[in-house]
Protein backbone atom coordinates (compact mmCIF):
# COMPACT_ATOMS: atom_id res chain seq x y z
CA UNK A 1 0.00 0.00 0.00
CA UNK A 2 1.48 3.75 -1.01
CA UNK A 3 1.40 6.15 1.82
CA UNK A 4 -0.29 9.69 0.42
CA UNK A 5 1.70 12.71 1.84
CA UNK A 6 2.19 16.41 1.08
CA UNK A 7 5.15 17.79 0.93
CA UNK A 8 5.34 21.70 2.66
CA UNK A 9 9.10 23.23 1.28
CA UNK A 10 11.06 26.45 0.61
CA UNK A 11 13.71 24.88 -2.25
CA UNK A 12 16.60 24.86 -1.28
CA UNK A 13 18.94 22.00 -2.96
CA UNK A 14 18.15 19.47 0.18
CA UNK A 15 14.46 20.10 0.05
CA UNK A 16 14.55 19.48 -4.06
CA UNK A 17 16.74 16.50 -3.23
CA UNK A 18 13.98 15.40 -1.12
CA UNK A 19 11.37 15.94 -3.71
CA UNK A 20 13.32 13.99 -6.24
CA UNK A 21 13.36 10.78 -3.56
CA UNK A 22 9.98 11.03 -2.81
CA UNK A 23 9.01 11.59 -6.66
CA UNK A 24 11.33 8.28 -7.37
CA UNK A 25 9.60 6.27 -4.94
CA UNK A 26 6.52 3.56 -5.68
CA UNK A 27 5.64 3.76 -1.80
CA UNK A 28 4.85 7.23 -1.63
CA UNK A 29 1.64 9.18 -3.61
CA UNK A 30 2.91 12.55 -3.43
CA UNK A 31 -0.74 14.19 -3.55
CA UNK A 32 0.61 17.63 -4.25
CA UNK A 33 3.41 20.01 -2.85
CA UNK A 34 3.22 22.82 -1.23
CA UNK A 35 5.26 25.81 -1.16
CA UNK A 36 6.95 28.54 1.79
CA UNK A 37 9.07 31.23 2.34
CA UNK A 38 12.42 30.17 3.67
CA UNK A 39 15.44 29.52 2.28
CA UNK A 40 14.96 32.27 -0.95
CA UNK A 41 11.67 33.92 -1.20
CA UNK A 42 8.25 32.47 -1.82
CA UNK A 43 8.13 33.40 -5.81
CA UNK A 44 11.61 31.69 -5.89
CA UNK A 45 10.61 28.64 -3.84
CA UNK A 46 7.54 28.07 -5.99
CA UNK A 47 9.69 28.49 -9.00
CA UNK A 48 12.05 25.94 -8.18
CA UNK A 49 9.41 23.32 -6.36
CA UNK A 50 8.20 23.46 -10.50
CA UNK A 51 11.51 23.19 -11.73
CA UNK A 52 12.07 19.48 -9.54
CA UNK A 53 8.70 18.33 -10.36
CA UNK A 54 9.66 18.96 -14.68
CA UNK A 55 12.89 17.13 -13.88
CA UNK A 56 11.35 14.02 -12.55
CA UNK A 57 8.96 14.34 -15.01
CA UNK A 58 6.40 15.33 -13.27
CA UNK A 59 4.89 18.25 -14.67
CA UNK A 60 1.45 17.29 -13.65
CA UNK A 61 2.40 18.03 -10.09
CA UNK A 62 -0.08 20.34 -8.62
CA UNK A 63 2.03 23.05 -6.61
CA UNK A 64 0.31 25.31 -4.83
CA UNK A 65 2.24 28.59 -3.52
CA UNK A 66 1.78 29.18 0.32
CA UNK A 67 2.46 31.78 2.68
CA UNK A 68 5.00 34.39 1.82
CA UNK A 69 5.91 35.72 5.22
CA UNK A 70 6.08 33.98 8.88
CA UNK A 71 3.01 34.46 11.02
CA UNK A 72 4.06 37.00 13.23
CA UNK A 73 7.52 38.25 12.31
CA UNK A 74 9.63 39.47 9.18
CA UNK A 75 11.06 36.77 6.92
CA UNK A 76 14.63 35.61 7.23
CA UNK A 77 16.28 33.98 4.40
CA UNK A 78 19.53 31.91 3.59
CA UNK A 79 20.83 32.66 0.59
CA UNK A 80 24.55 32.91 1.65
CA UNK A 81 23.62 28.88 1.61
CA UNK A 82 21.76 27.92 -0.88
CA UNK A 83 22.69 30.95 -3.34
CA UNK A 84 20.64 33.57 -4.85
CA UNK A 85 18.06 30.77 -6.87
CA UNK A 86 17.72 29.09 -3.96
CA UNK A 87 19.00 26.47 -6.27
CA UNK A 88 22.55 27.62 -7.29
CA UNK A 89 24.95 24.83 -8.63
CA UNK A 90 22.80 23.73 -11.72
CA UNK A 91 22.13 25.44 -14.88
CA UNK A 92 18.23 24.66 -15.09
CA UNK A 93 15.70 26.41 -17.41
CA UNK A 94 12.42 27.98 -16.07
CA UNK A 95 10.04 26.26 -15.42
CA UNK A 96 6.70 25.94 -17.79
CA UNK A 97 4.42 23.91 -15.81
CA UNK A 98 2.12 26.45 -13.78
CA UNK A 99 1.65 27.21 -10.62
CA UNK A 100 -1.91 24.91 -9.82
CA UNK A 101 -4.96 27.65 -8.70
CA UNK A 102 -5.23 27.72 -4.92
CA UNK A 103 -3.58 28.86 -1.79
CA UNK A 104 -1.31 26.08 -0.45
CA UNK A 105 -3.04 26.43 3.14
CA UNK A 106 -6.33 25.74 1.30
CA UNK A 107 -4.82 22.88 -0.52
CA UNK A 108 -3.85 21.16 2.66
CA UNK A 109 -7.00 22.12 4.91
CA UNK A 110 -8.82 20.31 1.74
CA UNK A 111 -6.75 17.74 1.21
CA UNK A 112 -7.03 16.52 4.45
CA UNK A 113 -10.61 16.74 4.83
CA UNK A 114 -11.27 15.10 1.66
CA UNK A 115 -9.26 11.52 1.87
CA UNK A 116 -10.19 9.17 4.52
CA UNK A 117 -9.22 10.18 8.00
CA UNK A 118 -5.30 9.21 9.29
CA UNK A 119 -4.12 8.56 5.59
CA UNK A 120 -1.86 11.32 5.05
CA UNK A 121 1.17 12.12 6.48
CA UNK A 122 2.78 16.11 5.95
CA UNK A 123 5.84 16.47 4.94
CA UNK A 124 7.37 19.81 6.29
CA UNK A 125 10.74 20.88 4.80
CA UNK A 126 11.07 24.04 5.16
CA UNK A 127 9.57 27.03 8.14
CA UNK A 128 6.19 25.52 9.42
CA UNK A 129 3.97 28.47 8.71
CA UNK A 130 1.71 26.87 5.99
CA UNK A 131 0.94 23.85 8.20
CA UNK A 132 0.75 25.92 11.69
CA UNK A 133 -1.94 28.57 9.18
CA UNK A 134 -3.64 25.52 8.07
CA UNK A 135 -4.23 24.15 11.19
CA UNK A 136 -5.19 27.77 13.22
CA UNK A 137 -8.11 27.66 10.35
CA UNK A 138 -9.19 24.19 10.23
CA UNK A 139 -8.70 22.83 14.01
CA UNK A 140 -10.62 19.72 13.01
CA UNK A 141 -7.72 18.82 10.39
CA UNK A 142 -5.50 17.95 13.11
CA UNK A 143 -7.00 14.53 14.31
CA UNK A 144 -7.26 14.09 10.60
CA UNK A 145 -3.39 13.85 10.29
CA UNK A 146 -1.76 10.70 9.70
CA UNK A 147 1.79 12.50 11.27
CA UNK A 148 3.72 14.81 10.64
CA UNK A 149 7.51 13.99 9.56
CA UNK A 150 9.72 17.13 9.76
CA UNK A 151 13.06 18.44 9.69
CA UNK A 152 13.74 21.11 11.85
CA UNK A 153 15.33 21.73 15.07
CA UNK A 154 18.64 20.04 17.58
CA UNK A 155 18.87 19.16 20.56
CA UNK A 156 22.90 18.04 21.39
CA UNK A 157 23.82 19.81 18.04
CA UNK A 158 21.53 23.00 19.03
CA UNK A 159 21.91 26.08 16.05
CA UNK A 160 22.84 26.00 12.52
CA UNK A 161 21.68 30.23 12.44
CA UNK A 162 22.04 30.80 15.66
CA UNK A 163 23.72 29.64 18.99
CA UNK A 164 20.89 27.98 19.70
CA UNK A 165 18.27 27.79 16.78
CA UNK A 166 18.24 25.48 13.88
CA UNK A 167 17.19 27.84 10.58
CA UNK A 168 13.31 26.16 9.89
CA UNK A 169 11.96 26.88 13.57
CA UNK A 170 13.87 29.96 13.83
CA UNK A 171 12.72 31.49 11.11
CA UNK A 172 8.49 30.84 12.38
CA UNK A 173 8.78 29.89 15.47
CA UNK A 174 5.29 30.63 16.43
CA UNK A 175 4.23 28.27 13.78
CA UNK A 176 6.21 25.73 15.14
CA UNK A 177 4.77 26.04 18.58
CA UNK A 178 1.64 25.64 17.17
CA UNK A 179 2.73 22.60 15.27
CA UNK A 180 4.11 21.04 18.37
CA UNK A 181 0.72 21.93 20.44
CA UNK A 182 -1.77 20.48 17.50
CA UNK A 183 -1.53 17.00 18.88
CA UNK A 184 -0.89 15.32 16.07
CA UNK A 185 1.97 12.45 16.01
CA UNK A 186 4.72 14.19 15.29
CA UNK A 187 8.75 12.72 13.69
CA UNK A 188 11.43 15.40 13.80
CA UNK A 189 14.49 15.18 11.89
CA UNK A 190 16.64 17.55 13.83
CA UNK A 191 20.25 18.58 13.27
CA UNK A 192 21.41 15.57 15.50
CA UNK A 193 20.57 12.94 12.56
CA UNK A 194 21.05 15.29 9.88
CA UNK A 195 24.54 16.33 10.59
CA UNK A 196 25.44 12.33 10.48
CA UNK A 197 24.39 12.47 7.09
CA UNK A 198 27.45 14.15 5.36
CA UNK A 199 27.78 14.44 1.48
CA UNK A 200 31.57 13.20 0.49
CA UNK A 201 33.65 12.57 -2.11
CA UNK A 202 32.78 9.36 -2.52
CA UNK A 203 29.06 9.64 -2.07
CA UNK A 204 29.14 12.68 -4.35
CA UNK A 205 30.72 10.73 -6.94
CA UNK A 206 27.75 8.23 -6.27
CA UNK A 207 25.53 10.60 -7.04
CA UNK A 208 27.11 11.56 -10.66
CA UNK A 209 27.49 8.02 -11.75
CA UNK A 210 23.53 7.39 -11.16
CA UNK A 211 22.68 9.32 -14.11
CA UNK A 212 21.18 12.55 -15.22
CA UNK A 213 19.24 13.68 -12.70
CA UNK A 214 22.21 12.50 -9.66
CA UNK A 215 24.70 15.05 -11.97
CA UNK A 216 22.39 17.73 -11.50
CA UNK A 217 22.30 16.50 -7.96
CA UNK A 218 25.69 16.70 -7.28
CA UNK A 219 25.54 19.65 -8.69
CA UNK A 220 24.10 21.03 -6.32
CA UNK A 221 25.28 19.43 -3.50
CA UNK A 222 28.80 20.57 -4.54
CA UNK A 223 27.20 24.42 -4.06
CA UNK A 224 26.06 24.36 -0.93
CA UNK A 225 28.89 22.13 0.54
CA UNK A 226 31.32 25.02 -0.09
CA UNK A 227 29.22 26.75 3.12
CA UNK A 228 29.44 23.66 5.68
CA UNK A 229 32.79 22.78 4.67
CA UNK A 230 34.10 26.22 5.89
CA UNK A 231 31.39 26.53 8.96
CA UNK A 232 32.25 23.18 10.53
CA UNK A 233 35.64 21.79 8.73
CA UNK A 234 33.85 18.82 7.45
CA UNK A 235 34.34 16.84 4.12
CA UNK A 236 30.89 17.77 3.05
CA UNK A 237 27.35 19.17 4.26
CA UNK A 238 24.59 17.75 6.28
CA UNK A 239 21.76 16.57 3.28
CA UNK A 240 18.96 17.81 5.68
CA UNK A 241 15.57 17.56 4.25
CA UNK A 242 15.46 14.30 2.40
CA UNK A 243 15.57 12.46 5.95
CA UNK A 244 12.30 13.10 6.41
CA UNK A 245 11.38 10.81 2.72
CA UNK A 246 14.23 8.48 4.19
CA UNK A 247 12.45 8.25 7.42
CA UNK A 248 9.10 7.16 5.68
CA UNK A 249 10.72 4.72 3.47
CA UNK A 250 13.12 2.86 5.54
CA UNK A 251 12.29 3.82 9.78
CA UNK A 252 14.79 1.23 10.42
CA UNK A 253 17.96 3.33 9.70
CA UNK A 254 17.05 5.63 12.17
CA UNK A 255 16.78 5.70 16.07
CA UNK A 256 15.22 8.33 18.59
CA UNK A 257 13.14 8.95 21.44
CA UNK A 258 9.31 10.06 22.40
CA UNK A 259 9.73 13.51 23.87
CA UNK A 260 7.86 16.52 24.82
CA UNK A 261 9.36 19.09 22.91
CA UNK A 262 8.88 22.73 23.28
CA UNK A 263 9.58 25.91 21.15
CA UNK A 264 10.70 29.03 22.32
CA UNK A 265 9.38 32.25 20.87
CA UNK A 266 9.57 34.76 23.69
CA UNK A 267 13.50 35.08 24.41
CA UNK A 268 16.20 37.30 21.87
CA UNK A 269 18.81 34.97 22.70
CA UNK A 270 17.33 31.82 22.22
CA UNK A 271 13.95 32.52 19.73
CA UNK A 272 13.48 29.23 18.07
CA UNK A 273 15.13 26.85 19.96
CA UNK A 274 13.88 23.07 20.41
CA UNK A 275 13.52 22.35 23.95
CA UNK A 276 13.29 18.88 23.36
CA UNK A 277 13.52 16.65 26.72
CA UNK A 278 15.94 13.89 26.00
CA UNK A 279 16.67 13.00 29.39
CA UNK A 280 12.83 13.02 30.51
CA UNK A 281 13.46 15.73 33.29
CA UNK A 282 10.00 17.19 33.33
CA UNK A 283 6.72 15.40 33.36
CA UNK A 284 5.53 17.32 30.65
CA UNK A 285 3.71 14.44 27.99
CA UNK A 286 5.83 13.47 25.11
CA UNK A 287 4.78 15.56 21.73
CA UNK A 288 7.08 13.99 19.50
CA UNK A 289 9.61 11.32 18.47
CA UNK A 290 12.92 13.18 18.15
CA UNK A 291 15.61 11.40 16.19
CA UNK A 292 18.82 11.01 17.31
CA UNK A 293 21.19 9.37 14.37
CA UNK A 294 20.97 7.65 11.31
CA UNK A 295 22.79 5.12 9.33
CA UNK A 296 24.45 7.11 6.49
CA UNK A 297 25.62 4.90 4.37
CA UNK A 298 22.13 3.62 4.11
CA UNK A 299 20.49 6.68 3.73
CA UNK A 300 22.90 7.46 0.61
CA UNK A 301 22.55 3.92 -0.56
CA UNK A 302 18.73 4.18 -0.51
CA UNK A 303 18.95 7.67 -2.32
CA UNK A 304 21.61 6.76 -5.10
CA UNK A 305 19.63 3.92 -5.70
CA UNK A 306 16.63 5.75 -6.13
CA UNK A 307 17.90 8.73 -8.25
CA UNK A 308 19.09 6.56 -10.57
CA UNK A 309 15.50 5.61 -10.97
CA UNK A 310 14.27 8.85 -12.52
C1 LIG B 1 17.07 23.51 7.04
O1 LIG B 1 17.18 24.87 6.65
C2 LIG B 1 17.29 24.99 5.26
O2 LIG B 1 18.38 25.78 4.94
C3 LIG B 1 17.39 23.60 4.69
O3 LIG B 1 16.66 23.51 3.49
C4 LIG B 1 16.80 22.73 5.77
O4 LIG B 1 15.41 22.58 5.61
C5 LIG B 1 18.31 23.10 7.78
O5 LIG B 1 18.48 23.89 8.93
CA1 LIG C 1 14.25 23.24 3.59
Amino acid sequence: MTRKIIIDTDPGQDDAVAILLALASPELEVLGIATVAGNVPLELTSRNARIVCELAGRADMPVHAGCDRPMARDLVTAEHVHGKTGLDGAELPDPTMPLAEGHAVDFIVETLRREEAGTVTLCPLGPLTNIATALERAPDIAERIERIVLMGGAYFEVGNVTPAAEFNIYVDPEAARAVFASGAPITVLPLDATHKALTTRARNAAFRAAGRIGEIVAGWTGFFERFDKEKYGSEGAPLHDPLVIAWLLRPDLFTGREVNVEIEVDSPLTRGMTVADWWGVTDRPANALFVGDVDADGFFGLLTERLSRL
